[in-house]
């Protein structure tokens, strides 16, 4: 990053999509905007499933609507929720994140109210296999 995201942006794709999270079973939704490299936003939401495990995240479901449209480099996330303490991306989505996010790519929880806490790609996830560890096999 050369310059700070959008965060207004991309406050409001994360706002709005969040709008259509399935989340029938938890009832927390959860609405996640990431900034492409290419400088389009790429949203997504929570896809709950009744077998609980097959559910989604919002921030898988942001990363394969980047995908799909071409995009693999992630230069900023946002990630939404109504909770008490600022939504943190999961363990898994973590290492989902980083497969197409550099270690300084800013990550930005936020709440209803906007962005309240900003961090790094590299920041959650310290130490995280990647694909080098598998170079020379
Ligand atoms: N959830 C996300 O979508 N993103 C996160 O970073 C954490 C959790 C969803 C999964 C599930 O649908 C609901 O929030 C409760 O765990």
């Amino acid at each position: 990053m050369t310059s700070p995201p959008d965060t207004d942006a991309l406050f409001a794709a994360a706002l709005a999509v969040r709008d259509r999270a399935y989340v029938p079973y938890s009832g927390f939704a959860v609405g996640a905007a990431i900034l492409g490299a290419d400088g389009a936003i790429y949203s997504g939401c929570n896809v709950e499933n009744a077998a609980y495990p097959e559910g989604t995240c919002a921030e898988a479901g942001a990363i394969a609507a980047m995908v799909a449209a071409g995009e693999t480099r992630i230069a900023a996330v946002l990630v939404v929720a109504d909770s008490a303490h600022p939504i943190s991306p999961c363990g898994g989505c973590r290492q989902k994140l980083a497969e197409f996010a550099p270690d300084d790519a800013p990550v930005i929880l936020a709440g209803l109210a906007g962005p309240q806490v900003r961090t790094t790609v590299g920041a959650l996830l310290p130490a995280g296999f990647a694909a080098g560890h598998m170079e020379g096999v």
